[in-house]
């Protein structure tokens, strides 16, 4: 099995529909027209995907719901081989739910701890605000995040529907968050063009780019980003259900490789686009011929770009192969 480990996995998005099914019979809420025939997500585009989210999201209504459900999420994913996961959680979804944000990160953390306990994965979570709710949304998320710390809560992003604002205006979010200690990533060329990803690297000081694949539209950006060493998390199986690119083979993840960005492979919402991590790796040796050492160099990005403690980087690090191989520098968050 294929040691992996994973940067950008929303924790709402990551609910199978069986789940999300029995929860809203035993809290009473309609969830007609939610589910496909065959039992998957109905969605068509990326707004009604978007709004289809929003609902499953709505069937977690205590702690023990999010408990569940991280448990789920992460003691499956180490079954087929994830040895690190990081979730993005959203204080506004658990908000509309009727939960506090303490009681939405405790029970979040008891599945982690669950999980860590039976396989030995290690979880980190990366608040996010959501774009197209507004800048006082997302400093809201940002400043409840910093006023109630807690230990595996070590990042803060943007999320939602990058076509809404400009990054300038989630500066004060970010500043508040980098200047607290959090690692900072954010949604960027996926539904926007390579202006978006280049306006968050001037404006939101992130090391990481959620998606960013629209860079290959701009070759400058791309010797930016790969001179910079930002690191992008990309998420191919979402890109080709969401329609940003057509098919596997031409997706950009391997231009941007072998221009000298730091990529790493993600399944981003993986119920809503029938995907796993594990599917993504096999995908990739499957459409873009990647061998061992190629899909081996995309987890040790990961690792190296995470949100955690330099102890637990070293110790993943060390169980990825136990080498002592030469680690160039990624971009440091200005
Ligand atoms: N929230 C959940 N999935 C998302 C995606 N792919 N892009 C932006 N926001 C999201
Ligand atoms: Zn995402």
């Amino acid at each position: 099995m294929r040691p992996t480990a994973e940067l950008h996995c929303h924790i709402e998005g990551a609910a199978p529909p069986a789940l999300v099914r029995k929860l809203g019979e035993r809290h009473g809420i309609s969830l007609d027209g939610l589910f496909t025939p065959e039992g998957g997500y109905a969605w068509h585009d990326f707004t009604s995907f978007l709004a289809a989210y929003d609902r499953a999201a709505s069937v977690f209504r205590t702690p023990q719901d999010y408990a569940d459900l991280a448990h789920t999420h992460f003691a499956t994913s180490a079954r087929e081989g994830m040895i690190y996961g990081e979730i993005f959680i959203s204080p506004d979804h658990a908000a509309n739910a009727g939960l506090s944000y303490a009681s939405y990160v405790e029970g979040l953390a008891a599945g982690i701890e669950r999980a860590r306990e039976e396989t030995e994965v290690e979880g980190r979570m990366i608040v996010v605000g959501v774009r197209h709710l507004g800048e006082e949304a997302v400093e809201r998320a940002a400043r409840i995040m910093v006023e109630e710390p807690h230990p595996l809560v070590t990042g803060f992003g943007l999320a939602g529907d990058e076509r809404q604002g400009r990054a300038a205006d989630f500066a004060r979010a970010f500043t508040l968050a980098g200047e607290a200690g959090y690692g900072l990533t954010a949604h960027a060329g996926e539904f926007g063009g390579p202006e978006n990803v280049a306006d968050v690297l001037d404006h939101l000081a992130v090391s990481r780019i959620g998606h960013g694949v629209r860079a290959i539209e701009d070759p400058a950006l791309v010797a930016r980003l790969a001179d910079e060493q930002v690191v992008l998390e990309i998420c191919p199986g979402s890109n080709i259900a969401l329609g940003v690119c057509s098919d596997l083979a031409s997706h950009p993840i391997g231009l941007l490789r072998r221009a000298g960005v730091a990529v790493t492979l993600n399944s981003d919402d993986p119920p809503f686009f029938d995907t796993t991590l594990a599917r993504e790796h096999e995908e990739m040796a499957r459409t873009q011929g990647w061998d061992d050492s190629a899909l081996e160099a995309l987890t040790r990005t990961a690792l190296r770009a995470a949100f955690c403690d330099e102890e637990t980087r070293g110790r993943l690090l060390a169980r990825l192969d136990g080498q002592d191989v030469a680690n160039p520098p990624l971009r440091l968050t200005p």
